[in-house]
């Protein structure tokens, strides 16, 4: 068969309220042109994040109902230990309310100023949570990932020999450990293979360094693996990730995303010391040992997702229903970032609105048309998040995107389309948009609270 159904039939459904143009150009205003201010329920698709957005099935919803609230030794616990360990079998796992937790955890313990940590490249908590120990985060993806027009099978794959001299010119006793983030999610959602994840692994045996892995999305890489490396079509997902994992010394998660759960992260590592230590760290701040920051249906949830996540039918559709997308804007001649992702299809808004400067934030621009236009909720991802500088001053990203994030399990088909065509429409009106400007905005994470206008307002 062609035709890649949904593997889900829907039993509960949450009602979309419908607006019109008029509208939302007022809800929009309201919002000083900054999507994060939106209410939600003005939002017709909301693909700001595919994070703890997920659908919960019906399995999961049953499993909350056996929850176990105990402060210590819940049996919630113990399910969600198997599970987790049933994919990455470190030896010790530290549940956290989400990733960032977990992030901050590890680096307190490992990173300081004299520090450095290399990722193929590290997600913005990742980089804020070393940064904040004075250590020094660094991005060694290869160089066709740093291209939104190259196509590459595996863009997120890490660059061995920058990392070898990186590791060399730096010196280890200066490394508390290296990074993989599975999917590269700064980079475009792009897998990385596992032949690049051997490779790094090999490099960090040479040195003597422990590698993490960030595996938010490992269920959607592992499926890049299975159908673009060779030697995996015939291997079941699940050894693909247990593979991808051997490789580690440890791990950082979010089960928001590959966790198919609305809350819940963790830690995971083999280093007997480091672990003592972190769960030291959890207890002051998240919660003691057996629950991290969250309530035993939390566990139970996350447990179940385990399980259904690593379905291949559920891969399957979900990455085609991805590509699906990019698709149809590549045959309308939208720019975007190639290939598609795994969790989403990311809008090169520089190439879309070549009149739009970047320090006139043409994402900015293009995210806020897409919501006038049909109620579509993305995210900028270029010079309004990274463009200001610590010292005040401006400078454009590296790109300017716009973000359309895939929640897992939550659209159909019919609603992918309304996407493509209001995206299309937009792009057969682009020369309409204009640039934008900040008129007032905080000194860090502007993006998240700053307001805007137009620039010719
Ligand atoms: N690592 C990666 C690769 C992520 O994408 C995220 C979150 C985190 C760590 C942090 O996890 O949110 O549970 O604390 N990414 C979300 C996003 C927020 O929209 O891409 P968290």
């Amino acid at each position: 068969m062609k035709t890649i159904i949904e593997p889900f039939r829907i039993k509960s459904v949450e009602p979309i309220r419908m607006t019109t143009r008029e509208e939302r150009e007022q809800y929009i205003r309201d919002a000083y042109h900054n999507l994060f201010t939106l209410h939600s329920d003005d939002v017709l698709i909301d693909l700001l994040t595919d994070s703890g957005t997920s659908s919960m099935s019906a399995r999961q919803w049953g499993a909350l109902m056996v929850g176990d609230e105990s402060y210590a030794g819940s049996p919630s616990y113990y399910r969600f230990k198997s599970a987790v360990k049933n994919l990455m079998p470190f030896r010790y796992l530290i549940p956290t309310h989400q990733g960032r937790a977990a992030e901050s955890i590890l680096f307190t313990l490992v990173a300081n100023e004299t520090h450095s940590i290399p990722n193929n490249t590290h997600f913005d908590t990742t980089r804020a949570n070393i940064e904040s120990q004075g250590a020094e985060a660094v991005d060694l993806v290869i160089e066709e990932g740093r291209h939104p027009e190259t196509e590459h099978p595996f863009k997120g794959n890490m660059d061995i020999a920058a990392l070898e001299q990186f590791i060399e010119q730096r010196g280890v006793e200066n490394i508390p450990l290296c990074m993989l983030t599975i999917t590269n999610n700064s980079g475009g959602g792009q897998p990385v293979s596992m032949e690049n994840i051997r490779q790094t692994r090999e490099v960090c045996d040479r040195h003597g360094l422990p590698l993490f892995i960030d595996a938010c999305r490992f269920a959607e890489n592992a499926w890049f693996i299975k159908i673009r490396e060779p030697g995996y079509q015939d291997t079941p997902v699940v050894d693909i990730v247990r593979e991808m994992f051997s490789y580690a010394d440890g791990c950082t998660m979010s089960a928001k995303k590959d966790g198919l759960a609305n809350m819940g992260g963790w830690l995971a590592m083999n280093n007997e010391e480091w672990a003592t230590e972190c769960r030291n760290r959890l207890i002051l701040t998240e919660g003691f040992s057996t629950y991290g920051g969250l309530s035993g249906r939390d566990l139970e949830a996350i447990a179940v997702g385990l399980e259904e996540v690593v379905d291949e039918d559920y891969l399957n559709y979900r990455i085609a229903s991805t590509q699906y997308v990019a698709s149809h804007f590549m045959e309308a001649g939208v720019p975007i970032m190639r290939p598609a992702g795994g969790h989403a299809v990311y809008i090169d808004a520089r190439q879309f609105l070549p009149h739009i400067p970047p320090l006139e934030y043409p994402g900015q621009s293009l995210a806020v048309e897409l919501y006038k236009q049909g109620g579509i909720r993305g995210c900028e991802i270029g010079t309004a998040m990274f463009g200001l500088r610590p010292d005040g001053q401006e400078e454009p990203a590296h790109m300017d995107l716009v973000r359309l994030a895939i929640p897992r399990r939550v659209y159909t088909q019919a609603h992918m389309d309304y996407v493509i065509e209001v995206v299309t429409e937009v792009f057969e009106n682009r020369e309409q948009l204009r640039g934008m400007k900040f008129v007032r905005q905080p000194k860090a994470l502007r993006h998240f609270t700053g307001r805007f206008d137009y620039i010719d307002s």
